[in-house]
């Protein structure tokens, strides 16, 4: 069953009933102002900073679901309605919300007035922009009043929802005109302050929560709403809000627009007041003067189109499916871009006041978006970097603001390394900017401890090698890309960590993936040694490549697939002999990516156990059988019921990499059979099983142990995006970028049998038609009318376009 329906050429996914399985959302801003919308209006914004810098009060987890957002209330004659349909939830006549790129516009109408809201951040702008416009579509004269209404959350998110003794006084406003000013704190340590302003004179406003909505009453039924009757309310402490009320008669077939702005603004210091107690308020007049017309969003809204035009350009697809191609060419390089911007910290699932940036999580989101913005991965490569340690290890998670790493959680994730290396590599494949290597990056942030680039990657490989088992395998430390497998913790008590808790300084506990994970990413490392002219780094890489491989094939082979690891005690994990958990995907993804046991046939076993293990209608689950009881060895795995989570879901984040090991072993049929169960345009006719918006990926569908198998949690914030970008751009349609030139190596059934690709890369746009007989063998390519032999076309002059015919 579907609620709505993908509208390709406005780049729109349009929701036709207010009643979706679940508030759908999309994201506004795309450098330093954000919001999150749901279709009903609900969600929030913030500055830079989820938690430290939020404008408006959202309340998760809540009854009913959406409480908080930017909401409109229509009262004419005694009767009121929202044509968000929520808060107040009166029957529309009909309803429509269209997510777009950066932007949401939602349209309700009833008995016969029809308001469009239209919500945008503007490029370079530090407000919410909300659009409304009112259209009589009756044959009689109207007389409305219109109530804006948001929340004002005291900035700090956490703060702001626990500590009420002191917040419920601090609250301050200011009214003028038709702007409400929102200043609490103001008058000591901060010198920002948020406004809400609307073009047009007001009949009232109120900025006291209680007097607009009435103790005992609800979103649905503000007091104010109910009577039409502002009471011009001006906020002492409790909860302020900014509501203002407009006056609209409207002749038959009439329209009329109002632009309101939820804005940001910071003060030099010695700029806070224009007198004592007032805030000085230029900044926000001028943008606000930015705002005062309607043509001025219309054309904000271009500038936005026309931003991800130019984005989207880079890599698209055109082919005779068109869910290949909305996904390709629109929602999930979108959503690479978002996660890029949020990481894992705010969305219906991330509250924006838990976790900073992961280090494993940053690199691999860097692999989404690195074509889309180069000089932002850059940045976030040295970001990162500077949060290693001079051992190789990592802080596991970082703040965005400090760009600190964050000693609650520290390090000894022992595959986090790693990752660094595969982040610099796309980045350099992409753009050629081996003058990376040479940016001097501190060691934990630390000044008088700096190093080239290149040395931290050297770090992270040998840290690999410092830190190996019994078995020859690398330790895994706290956990590896599996954060719940927790092999040296050991926890006892419900109120600490899994992953930090204890951890036994064990020396016994191994890991297969991050074997895997090493002859995958450590060729990388040896190709950047070797273009860097160290010849023999480059070969003792190799050497040590080829060893773990060997390894890998004795000690970690379990008869039919690779074994996950050995705990530690050095009994086995995913193994044959154990009880539950008898195989995971993890390793055998990252092993046959790694080509390993690609002739020996050990790799074509292991995906075949894949696909009669774990493979289920709504994708490949993590690990079977699940764990069925709590194994303080293994920890937080064994945690979650079956078929949730790391125990037993379907972890979307890692079916991407057995649809790269099928490419790998020349297997288009079964890669792309992957990719169309979890890609959300493919299963957005069972919304009503799945949930969670049909044009995102969520990090978790519920396994076939589960309840209710094919359920997803946890929408947009997941590097499901970037693999899932990278399987299908980069290895199903096969386009990807090398040091010296673009390798184009589709593999892909004949159910798509042609297709073109344009790719611009490095400054040249590659136009490549494909023949694809769907067989999986190797591609034959003519470049510019000439054959060339092996996959590879070399990298053409900036500004030319460069034809590539490719059969295959
Ligand atoms: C989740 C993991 C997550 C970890 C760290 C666990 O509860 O299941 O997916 O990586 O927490 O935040
Ligand atoms: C989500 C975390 O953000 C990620 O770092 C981890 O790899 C997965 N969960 C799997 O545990």
């Amino acid at each position: 069953m579907r609620f709505g329906h993908f509208d390709d050429s406005a780049r729109e996914y349009v929701i036709t009933t207010p009643r979706t399985p679940y508030p759908w959302i999309n994201y506004l801003g795309s450098e330093s102002f954000f919001g999150l919308i749901s279709h009903m209006g609900g969600g929030y914004c913030f500055y830079r900073d989820a938690r430290l810098r939020r404008l408006t009060r959202y309340r998760y987890n809540s009854v009913p679901n959406e409480q908080g957002g930017r909401f409109f209330y229509i009262h004419e004659n005694g009767e009121y309605w929202t044509p968000t349909f929520a808060p107040v939830k009166t029957e529309l006549d009909s309803f429509e919300c269209r997510h777009g790129l950066g932007y949401t516009r939602i349209t309700g109408s009833r008995k016969g007035i029809e308001a469009e809201l239209l919500y945008l951040v503007p490029r370079g702008f530090n407000a919410e922009v909300h659009q409304v416009t009112l259209r009589n579509k009756s044959n009689t004269p109207r007389t409305l009043k219109l109530f804006s209404f948001v929340e004002f959350c005291l900035w700090n998110a956490h703060d702001d929802a626990t500590n009420l003794q002191r917040n419920l006084s601090t609250g301050e406003v200011e009214v003028v005109g038709s702007t409400i000013y929102h200043k609490t704190e103001y008058r000591e340590r901060r010198n920002h302050f948020a406004f809400y302003h609307v073009n047009a004179p007001v009949a009232g406003f109120d900025t006291d929560r209680e007097s607009f909505i009435g103790l005992y009453n609800h979103l649905g039924e503000p007091e104010v709403v109910q009577r039409g009757v502002p009471k011009n309310t001006v906020a002492h402490g409790w909860a302020p809000i900014g509501s203002h009320c407009l006056e609209v008669t409207l002749a038959p077939g009439a329209e009329r627009k109002f632009v309101f702005l939820l804005g940001y603004v910071e003060n030099p210091p010695a700029e806070k007041w224009s007198k004592p107690g007032v805030i000085e308020k230029r900044r926000a007049t001028a943008m606000i003067e930015q705002f005062s017309k309607p043509e001025q969003v219309e054309s904000a809204l271009q500038t936005l189109r026309q931003h991800w035009t130019e984005l989207l350009g880079r890599y698209s697809v055109k082919s005779p499916d068109e869910k290949l191609n909305r996904m390709v060419n629109i929602w999930n390089p979108y959503q690479c871009v978002v996660t890029f911007h949020m990481s894992r910290s705010a969305s219906y699932f991330e509250t924006g006041i838990g976790r900073g940036m992961g280090f494993r999580d940053s690199n691999q989101d860097l692999l989404g978006f690195v074509h889309l913005l180069p000089e932002l991965a850059r940045q976030r490569i040295i970001d990162i970097a500077s949060t290693q340690f001079p051992d190789g290890s990592a802080y596991h998670q970082y703040q965005p603001l400090t760009k600190r790493g964050n000693n609650d959680i520290g390090s000894g994730f022992n595959d986090d390394p790693l990752w660094l290396i595969l982040g610099v590599a796309a980045y350099i494949k992409e753009t050629g900017d081996y003058a990376i290597l040479d940016e001097s990056v501190p060691f934990d942030n630390d000044e008088n401890n700096r190093a080239p680039l290149m040395e931290h990657l050297t770090r992270s490989f040998e840290h690999v090698l410092n830190n190996i088992g019994p078995h020859g395998l690398p330790l895994i430390g706290r956990a590896d890309w599996n954060d719940c497998l927790n092999l040296n913790c050991f926890s006892e008590t419900p109120d600490e960590s899994y992953q930090t808790t204890g951890n036994r300084v064990g020396r016994t506990a191994e890991s297969v993936f991050i074997a895997g994970m090493f002859c995958h990413i450590g060729p990388e490392y040896a190709a950047l040694c070797e273009r860097r002219g160290d010849a023999d780094r480059a070969q003792r890489a190799r050497r040590e490549i080829a060893k773990m491989e060997k390894i890998v094939l004795e000690h970690g082979w379990d008869g039919d697939w690779f074994l996950r690891a050995y705990d530690f005690f050095g009994n086995k994990v995913g193994s044959k002999e154990c009880e539950d958990g008898k195989i995971f995907i993890e390793p055998q993804g990252y092993c046959v990516m790694a080509g390993i046991g690609k002739e020996s046939g050990h790799a074509a076993r292991a995906l075949d156990a894949v696909k009669e293990r774990l493979d289920t209608p709504y994708g490949i689950v993590l690990v079977n059988p699940a764990y069925t009881r709590y194994q303080v060895e293994l920890g937080e795995i064994s945690s979650y019921p079956p078929g949730y989570k790391e125990n037993a879901g379907i972890f979307c984040h890692n079916n991407p990499w057995i649809m790269i090991a099928e490419t790998v072993l020349r297997r288009p049929e079964r890669a792309f059979e992957y990719y169309k169960k979890i890609t959300p345009a493919y299963i957005e006719d069972i919304s009503e099983v799945h949930k969670m918006e049909p044009y995102v990926y969520s990090q978790m569908i519920a396994g076939k142990d589960a309840v209710k198998p094919g359920e997803a949690k946890n929408s947009w914030l997941t590097r499901t995006a970037a693999w899932n970008f990278v399987a299908v751009s980069q290895h199903l349609l096969g386009v990807r970028p090398h040091y010296d030139g673009l390798v184009v190596d589709p593999c892909l059934p004949a159910e798509v049998p042609q297709f073109s690709i344009t790719r611009w890369c490095r400054g040249t746009t590659y136009v490549i038609n494909v023949k694809n007989s769907g067989k999986g063998g190797a591609p034959k390519l003519v470049v510019d009318g000439k054959p060339v032999a092996g996959n590879l076309v070399p990298y053409g002059k900036p500004g030319a376009t460069i034809q590539v015919e490719c059969s295959v």
